[in-house]
């Protein structure tokens, strides 16, 4: 009997320099093959997964890039500690059927000399761009360096990370980079937390308080659409509900317009609630719609 054919164990290219990321992208580009990036800064969950098969669903080819941005993280911040883990994210990208890792060094992404920032006004003040000063500048800088090399269609962000989604489309627009941002929404653990690489610094009683962050945000969100004046004192309680179930610090938790991320004071466009709290030294951050009022 002849023998079964071997199965062939799948492999994920890497490339590590633009060169050879603009030539893989150059190849797909002459069979006419319409391209998509997923940027990360790795420790995939299924929140990054999901955002590779939200590209994969309007696009044939699925580039997948894993930077640690050191400029996006303030001196305090955990750029040193955050998790890197590209064997175990290399496992789950296979598995997702990626084509492409772009996975570069520091010094490849901020060559010596590098003196060029990207700031976006407006959408970047307030809610992380108050708390974490500098943050949006990084992210603008990086999103627009990898959308340059990598050059694709369509670039795919969660929302979990609202802010930085409209950061980003901001940038592009007011750069002229021809590319179509996509937010996709975000994905939940069982019990409501949001995902995030930043809930592995969790321990299980700090996890166990966490799950209360989406739910406090959700019931106000929808508190606000069935009364949407004078919101004032239900976002004041809701922020006590926050800190009596455990959080230890809510740095913010707004209401703000879904596009201009302007605050509002009554529902009549489309807004979001916006929260960030700290459990222990982890800050957790969310976002959620108002829903239309019935
Ligand atoms: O959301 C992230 O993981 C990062 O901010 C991004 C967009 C990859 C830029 O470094």
């Amino acid at each position: 009997m002849a023998e079964a054919p071997k199965k062939q164990p799948k492999l994920l290219p890497i490339v590590r320099k633009v060169g050879d990321l603009r030539a893989e992208v150059a190849k797909w580009r002459r069979d006419n093959l319409a391209v998509a990036l997923v940027p990360t800064m790795g420790a995939l969950h299924d929140g990054h997964i999901s955002l590779l098969q939200a590209a994969r669903r309007r696009v044939d080819k699925v580039v997948v890039s894993i930077f640690v941005n050191p400029t996006q993280f303030g001196p305090t911040e955990d750029f040193s500690k955050y998790p890197r883990q590209e064997a175990a994210d290399v496992e789950k990208l296979i598995k997702a059927r990626c084509d492409l890792l772009y996975a570069p060094t520091v010094d490849e992404m901020y060559p010596e000399g590098a003196a060029t920032t990207v700031h976006v006004g407006g959408v970047s003040e307030g809610l992380c761009g108050a708390s974490r000063p500098g943050h949006f500048d990084g992210v603008a800088t990086i999103v627009s360096k990898l959308l340059n090399q990598a050059q694709p269609d369509i670039a795919v962000f969660g929302e979990k990370d609202y802010q930085q989604l409209q950061v980003i489309k901001r940038a592009t627009a007011d750069l002229d980079i021809p590319v179509k941002i996509v937010g996709a929404e975000t994905v939940r653990e069982e019990d409501g937390l949001a995902m995030s690489s930043r809930n592995a610094y969790l321990s299980a009683e700090e996890r166990a308080i966490a799950k209360q962050f989406p739910w406090v945000l959700s019931a106000l969100a929808i508190e606000i659409s069935k009364r949407p004046d004078d919101f004032g004192r239900r976002v004041q309680n809701a922020r006590k509900l926050l800190t009596d179930s455990g959080i230890d610090k809510v740095d913010y938790l707004e209401v703000r317009d879904a596009e201009t991320l302007e605050p509002v004071t009554t529902i009549d466009r489309p807004a979001r609630v916006f929260g960030a709290v700290f459990i222990g030294k982890t800050r957790l951050i969310d976002n959620m719609p108002i829903p239309p009022r019935k």
